[in-house]
C-alpha cells in the first residue's frame, strides 16, 4: 500500500524507510534505520523530486503512482545521483518512460555510468541559477559540488519556499510515520544522529557547506527538504547553526572527549580518573573506549567537543591500532582546531605518547597540544595523582580559559 505524507497543497513527500540496510554506504552503522526522502509536486506538470535507493524502489513507485492517479508524470529532478537516492530512477523510468530528467550535467553522467536509465530518455541539464516552470510553481537550481558528490544541485520552490537541500540537512533514522523535525524530540534524540551523519557523511566538505549556505543565505526558506531525515518547517535557523559550526569544525560545546584504548583495564581506569578529576573541576568530560565504540560515533563527538584527549596503550611499539583507525578517520574528515592531551601507557617502552602527539602536531590542521603528558606504567599508581591533577589542570585552564 501507498505511504505519503503531505507536506503542503501541492507538495507530498513519496520516500521511503529502510530498517533493513545494517550499514550506511556499508560503513555507518545505522541500528535506527534511514529514510530516503522524494517528493512529488502536483501542478500543471508533475514533478518527482529525487529517487530512493533500489531496495525501496517499489514503495516509492506505488506512493507516485497513488498521488499521480492516472497522471502523467512529467519531470524527474535528480538534486543527487549517489545510488542511495540513484538507484531507484530505474524503476521510475520503466513506468513512466516519457518523463525528463533534470539533473546536473555530472549527475547525468553518473546515471549513465551506474545504468540508472533503462531507455533512451529524455535529458534536460540544470545549470545554476536557471529556472524552470510547472505551472503555479517555479523552480531555480543552485550548483552544491561536493556537499557529498560532485554532482549535487539543491533547489528552491516557490511559492512554497522549499529548499531541497540534497545530502545537506540530512539525518540517519527512519522516520517512523513523523515526517517533520517538530513531530520529534529532534534536539534530544536525533540530534546525536544528524552531527553522526553530517561528520561522518559531508564532514569532509566544510567549505563546500559554507558555500552552500551563503546561497541559501538570500532565500525565504519556509521549509527545509533534505534527502535523509524529517523535513523543517519550523526553527530552521536552529538547525543552520548547527550545520554553520559543523562546517567550521567549530565546537558545539566546551567539554573534554577523552578516548581510550585499553588491553587489560589500566589505560581504562586512568582515562576514568582523569574524568573523574576534570569533574571535580567542573569540566564536561564524555569517556569513550575506542574499541567498544563505533569510530563514527567517536568522530561525530569529536565535532561536537572543544577538547580531546587520547589515552593509548602502546603496541608493537606504535599506539593501539583502533586509535590510529579513529586518528586518521578525523584527519581524513578535515577536523581542524581542536585542544588535545594525551595519556599513554606501556609495560615495558611506552611509545604511544610521543607518536600520537606527533600525529597530532603533524597531521591534524590547526590543533593544540596541551604540554603535560601522563605516563602510566601497566596501571596507574598512587603516588601519580599529582601528575593527573596537573594534567586535569591544564586541560581545565585551556577550557575555561
Ligand atoms: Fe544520500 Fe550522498 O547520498
Amino acid at each position: 500500500m501507498h505511504c505519503v505524507r503531505e507536506v503542503t497543497e501541492n507538495l507530498w513527500w513519496v520516500g521511503s524507510n529502510d530498517r533493513r540496510t545494517p550499514l550506511f554506504e556499508n560503513i555507518h552503522p545505522i541500528p535506527e534505520g534511514v529514510s530516503y526522502n522524494s517528493y512529488l509536486l502536483l501542478d500543471e506538470k508533475t514533478v518527482l523530486f529525487d529517487c530512493v535507493d533500489w531496495s525501496a524502489a517499489p514503495q516509492l513507485v506505488e506512493n507516485v503512482e497513488h498521488l499521480l492517479n492516472g497522471r502523467e508524470l512529467d519531470y524527474i529532478v535528480l538534486h543527487h545521483l549517489e545510488p542511495d537516492h540513484g538507484a531507484g530512477l530505474w524503476a521510475i523510468l520503466r513506468k513512466w518512460p516519457g518523463a525528463t530528467v533534470v539533473s546536473s550535467l555530472a549527475a547525468q553522467r553518473f546515471m549513465d555510468q551506474f545504468g540508472f536509465a533503462p531507455l533512451p530518455i529524455q535529458r534536460l541539464m540544470a545549470k545554476e541559477g536557471e529556472r524552470l516552470s510547472f505551472g503555479k510553481h517555479s523552480l531555480t537550481f543552485y550548483a552544491a559540488p561536493m556537499v557529498h558528490w560532485p554532482d549535487v544541485m539543491v533547489s528552491f520552490l516557490e511559492p512554497e519556499g522549499a529548499f531541497f537541500s540534497a545530502d545537506a540537512f540530512g539525518t540517519f533514522g527512519a522516520l517512523n510515520g513523523r515526517l517533520f523535525a517538530d513531530e520529534l524530540d529532534f534536539p534530544h534524540r536525533w540530534l546525536p544522529e544528524a552531527r553522526r551523519y553530517y561528520a561522518n557523511i559531508v564532514g569532509k566538505y566544510g567549505p563546500q557547506v559554507q558555500a552552500l549556505l551563503a546561497k541559501a543565505k538570500g532565500l525565504d526558506i519556509n521549509l527545509l527538504c533534505p534527502l535523509h531525515g524529517p523535513v523543517w518547517r519550523r526553527d530552521i535557523g536552529w538547525f543552520v547553526e548547527k550545520y554553520d559550526l559543523w562546517s567550521r569544525y567549530e565546537p558545539e560545546d566546551k567539554e573534554v572527549l577523552v578516548i581510550y584504548g585499553s588491553m587489560y583495564g589500566g589505560t581504562e581506569q586512568a582515562a576514568e580518573a582523569l574524568c573523574t578529576a576534570l569533574t571535580e573541576r567542573g569540566v564536561e568530560t564524555a569517556l569513550y573506549d575506542v574499541s567498544a565504540v563505533h569510530v563514527t560515533r567517536l568522530v561525530a563527538e569529536s565535532f561536537r567537543c572543544s577538547h580531546i584527549v587520547l589515552a593509548s596503550v602502546t603496541y608493537n611499539m606504535d599506539f593501539y591500532p583502533p586509535m590510529r583507525d579513529y586518528l586518521e578517520d578525523i584527519k581524513a574528515l578535515g577536523l581542524k582546531g581542536r585542544t588535545f592531551a594525551l595519556l599513554e601507557n606501556g609495560t615495558w617502552a611506552p611509545n604511544a605518547g610521543k607518536l600520537m602527539g606527533e600525529f597530532v602536531a603533524g597531521e591534524l590542521e590547526g590543533c593544540t597540544l596541551l604540554a603535560p603528558k601522563v605516563t602510566v606504567r601497566s596501571a596507574l599508581r598512587g603516588e601519580q595523582a599529582a601528575e593527573l591533577e596537573a594534567l586535569a589542570e591544564a586541560i581545565e585552564k585551556s577550557v575555561k580559559g
